[in-house]
């Protein structure tokens, strides 16, 4: 093992929806701060890159992200490297937002990756548009969606963040571990987590498309990314490991090739190991 991982010894390991007989426990990586976390996910999405130029690349929104694409571009500006010929894949979108709306997640990536690495539109994919409405175009625009990720050969990787009660993209608690993209309704909590964006609860939207579980679970590498001491309990819980039902990101414990690189701090409530 590396210097800084290890090995997680849960009690009752993550296992619903895995194949039986494959009940891995999910490989931690503690690093000291989350800058260097962050650059460590960059950096191997980096080395992605340059062995796949044309990578598929699954994308993450949400403030753990921002650092991970602060780093990307950082890495690829003092490499004089181009994210200009990979396909990426957002996780999930809010619907029926304003137009132009700068809380949706197409904004986000905007601001925070497409626009700084000169990621163009032709190369981006998200399985809906922010201002459509909840039940008209969703059914049509997911299946088109996953028929993107399939026509560009599946995901090489993915990236993900851990909502504060387990989500994965927009994968609520209840979802099936073999779901696919699809419109959800979005829990209390995860519209509580993000009132601070919106401005007020009444401003959060109540629906968005998700990638599935089943969907994430099809990439070929899939690394999640959880900062702070807020993500602290929930780290412990999915390293610990707990029904898929009541904790999504349980269900990543069946992949073959899945890591979770956390900061001291989202580390602070894993058993000493
Ligand atoms: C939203 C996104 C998730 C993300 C989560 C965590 O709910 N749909 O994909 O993982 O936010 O956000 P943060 O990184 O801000 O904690």
């Amino acid at each position: 093992m590396k210097e800084g991982q290890q090995r997680a010894e849960p009690d009752e390991l993550c296992a619903s929806g895995a194949p039986q007989g494959h009940r891995e426990p999910i490989q931690v990586t503690v690093h000291p701060t989350a800058e260097v976390a962050c650059a460590a996910v960059a950096e191997e999405v980096l080395e992605l890159v340059a062995a796949k130029p044309t990578a598929a690349l699954g994308l993450a929104t949400g403030s753990t992200m921002v650092g991970v694409y602060r780093a990307l571009v950082g890495a690829l500006e003092a490499r004089s490297l181009r994210l200009d010929q990979v396909r990426t894949f957002n996780l999930d979108e809010y619907l029926g937002l304003a137009p132009g709306s700068k809380e949706s997640f197409r904004a986000f990536m905007d601001r925070h990756l497409f626009g700084p690495a000169g990621v163009s539109n032709a190369q981006v994919s998200f399985p809906a548009s922010p201002d459509s409405q909840p039940g008209v175009e969703s059914v049509r625009s997911a299946r088109a969606f996953e028929a993107a990720i399939e026509t560009a050969g599946g995901l090489d990787l993915q990236l993900l963040g851990l909502g504060g009660n387990g989500h994965i993209a927009f994968n609520e608690p209840g979802s099936r571990p073999d779901s696919r993209t699809r419109e959800v309704e979005l829990a209390a909590r995860t519209r509580e987590d993000a009132v601070r964006t919106f401005g007020g609860l009444d401003g959060v939207p109540r629906r968005a498309v998700t990638m599935g579980v089943g969907t994430i679970l099809e990439a070929r590498r899939i690394r999640i990314v959880a900062l702070g001491g807020h993500k602290a309990e929930i780290v412990a819980r999915l390293v610990r490991g707990e029904d898929g039902a009541r904790l999504p990101a349980c269900y990543l414990a069946g992949h073959p090739d899945v890591q979770l690189h956390v900061d001291a701090a989202a580390a602070s409530r894993l058993a000493a190991g």
